[in-house]
Parts: C-alpha cells; structure tokens; sequence
C-alpha cells in the first residue's frame, strides 16, 4: 500500500515571494569616509530604466524587519552589474553599516524600480542638464551611459556640486573614463561636458551651481546663451531638497515647467535625501 504523508494547511499554503532579491556585492569603492560607491550581481529578470531608484537594505539585527531606503541606480538600463553611489552617515540606520559591506556579503534590493528622472518625462530638446549635489549624481551615472540620451539630445551637461575637491566622486570618469565607454564613449566624447563646483574650498569653478546660474557664470565658461530656454533646455535635478527647490523655482522663472512620467515637461526632480 502506497503511503500519503498528510500535510497541515502552513505545508499547503504557497510561499509568498519575498519582496526583495537578495544579491551578492560585486565591488566596494570607497571615495572618501563619507562617500563610498558599490556595485551588486544583476538578477536576469530585472529591468530598470536609466535613472530610475530601487530599495535598497540589509537584514535587521537580531531577525528584525530589513532596513531599507531608496537608492539611485548609478548603472545603465543595459549593464551587467547595478552600481549604487552612497553617502556614509555615521549614525544612520542603514549606512553605519552598509559602509562595511565586502564583496561576497548580500545586500538586499527591492524589485520595483521606479523615478521620475528618466528620459521619458522630458519634452524634446537639444540640450541636458543634469544638475547634482553630493550623492544626487547618482543617477547622472546612468543617463549619461544610456544611448538614448545621445540619439535625444545634441549636447549633455552633468554639474557636480560638492562641499570639497575630495567630494567630486567619479570626477576621473567624467573627464576620461566615460569616453572609453563600450556604448557612448565616442558620443560621451563629442557631446558630454562635465562641470564641477566646489563650494568650501578653493577650486577653478567655486559656488554652488544655483549661484552660477543667477550669475551667468556657468553659461559664460560653457560659452552658452545666458540663460535656460523651454525651446532648447531640458533639466533634471537631483540632491539636496535646498538645492532642488532654489534650482526649480530658478527654471520656472526661465519659463521652464515641471514634467512627469504621466506628463512630460521641461524639467524634472528626485530628492535624493531628506534634509
Ligand atoms: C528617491 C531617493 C533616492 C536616493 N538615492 C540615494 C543615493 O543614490 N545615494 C545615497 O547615498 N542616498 C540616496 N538617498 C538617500 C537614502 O535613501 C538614505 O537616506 C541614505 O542611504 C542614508 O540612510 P541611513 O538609514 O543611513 O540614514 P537616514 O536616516 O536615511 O538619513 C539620516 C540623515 O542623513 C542625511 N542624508 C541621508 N542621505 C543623504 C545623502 N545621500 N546625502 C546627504 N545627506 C544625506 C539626511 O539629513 C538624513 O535626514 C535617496 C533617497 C531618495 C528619497
Ligand atoms: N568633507 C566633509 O566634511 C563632508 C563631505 C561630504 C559630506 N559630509 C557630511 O555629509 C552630510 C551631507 O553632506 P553633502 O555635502 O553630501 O550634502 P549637502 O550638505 O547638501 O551639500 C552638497 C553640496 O550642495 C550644496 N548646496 C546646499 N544647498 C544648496 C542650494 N540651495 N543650492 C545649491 N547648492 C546647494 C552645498 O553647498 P554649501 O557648502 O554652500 O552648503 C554643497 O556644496 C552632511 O551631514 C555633511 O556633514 C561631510
């Protein structure tokens, strides 16, 4: 006689996905000890656009709920690898640790990328913007690596602004490295300026970005227009909740409009951080 095993309702009962993929580190960087960058394995069925934000976390101490917060993908839509860019806060819940992460460890990724800092939330135009503040270049890591953003754009300008020089995390990369890049290197090449500000020590381009702009200093030393136009201009922000609102309310008065993925516009904003 064949034997069934009985089995309770809990046997029965089909597992719940876990709501986030748990995957190995790949690389650790640190810039600074406040800035460190890392990247993570790729799991085969996620997808993501250039410059959306995914969870980010790790398992709670002694078995509590996962610490989780929400990171930039500083990767390409196609790369291999996801790259993440992160701020070291020395009591933060999530970053007093994750700054100790080595490669081998399992760091923890929700599954539903989302933001509105994507190509598609933006109007047609012939020039980029992408306006950061510390940790908000993240996502200018993966826009200014997506062939979308040359074939859309004639001219693409990422400006940094940092408390000091050691801040200005992927300068090389932005001077040098992205032109060796397999994809857009030879556009990146021809139609990517990099602008670096430094606000707290002495540098060629000192003073926040938003200054800069008011003064027309930034306009000047890019030999532009002075000015953002809605016919040319399109703009993405990303930093500090300070910046982002002085940079927004500065394009409004140049009559560009807030754009979102339901609506395209002239500009878009992500806060990378509350503060
Ligand atoms: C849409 C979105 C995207 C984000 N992308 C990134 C990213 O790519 N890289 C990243 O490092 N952080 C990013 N952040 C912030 C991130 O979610 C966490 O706040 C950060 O990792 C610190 O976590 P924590 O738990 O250690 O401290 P928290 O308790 O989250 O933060 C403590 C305090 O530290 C300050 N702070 C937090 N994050 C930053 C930061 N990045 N730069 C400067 N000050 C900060 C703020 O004053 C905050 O109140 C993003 C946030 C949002 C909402
Ligand atoms: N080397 C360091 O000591 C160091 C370095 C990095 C981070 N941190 C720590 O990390 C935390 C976050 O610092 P962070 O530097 O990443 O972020 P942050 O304080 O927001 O500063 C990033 C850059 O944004 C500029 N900024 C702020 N408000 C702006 C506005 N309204 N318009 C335009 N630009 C604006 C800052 O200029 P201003 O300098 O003029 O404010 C700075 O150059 C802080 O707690 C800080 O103590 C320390």
């Amino acid at each position: 006689m064949t034997q069934t095993l009985s089995s309770t309702p809990a046997d029965t009962a089909p597992a719940r996905p876990s709501p986030h993929h748990a995957l190995k580190v790949l690389s650790v960087h640190h810039w600074t000890d406040q800035l460190f960058s890392f990247t993570l394995e790729r799991p085969e069925d996620f997808r993501f656009r250039s410059g959306e934000f995914v969870m980010i976390g790790l398992p709670g101490e002694d078995g509590s709920k996962p610490v989780l917060r929400a990171y930039s993908i500083a990767s390409p839509h196609w790369a291999e690898e996801l790259e993440f860019f992160s701020i070291k806060v020395p009591d933060g819940p999530l970053t007093s640790r994750l700054q100790k992460i080595q490669p081998g460890d399992t760091v923890l990724m929700g599954k539903k990328p989302t933001g509105t800092l994507v190509l598609d939330a933006l109007t047609g135009g012939e020039r980029l913007w992408l306006i950061g503040t510390g940790t908000g270049l993240a996502p200018w890591l993966s826009v200014a690596r997506d062939p979308d953003t040359y074939s859309r754009f004639g001219q693409v300008i990422v400006c940094h602004t940092v408390r000091q020089v050691a801040d200005l995390a992927y300068r090389d990369f932005f001077t040098a490295g992205i032109h060796d890049d397999p994809l857009v290197g030879d556009e990146a090449n021809a139609h990517l300026t990099y602008y670096p500000t430094v606000t707290r020590e002495r540098f060629e381009t000192p003073g926040r970005i938003t200054d800069r702009i008011r003064s027309g200093d930034v306009f000047a030393d890019l030999r532009l227009p002075i000015g953002f136009s809605p016919n040319t201009d399109r703009v993405m922000l990303c930093g500090s909740m300070a910046m982002i609102k002085e940079a927004g309310e500065l394009l409004e008065t140049y009559g560009l409009k807030e754009g979102s993925n339901a609506e395209p516009g002239d500009y878009v904003l992500e806060r990378a951080f509350v503060g």
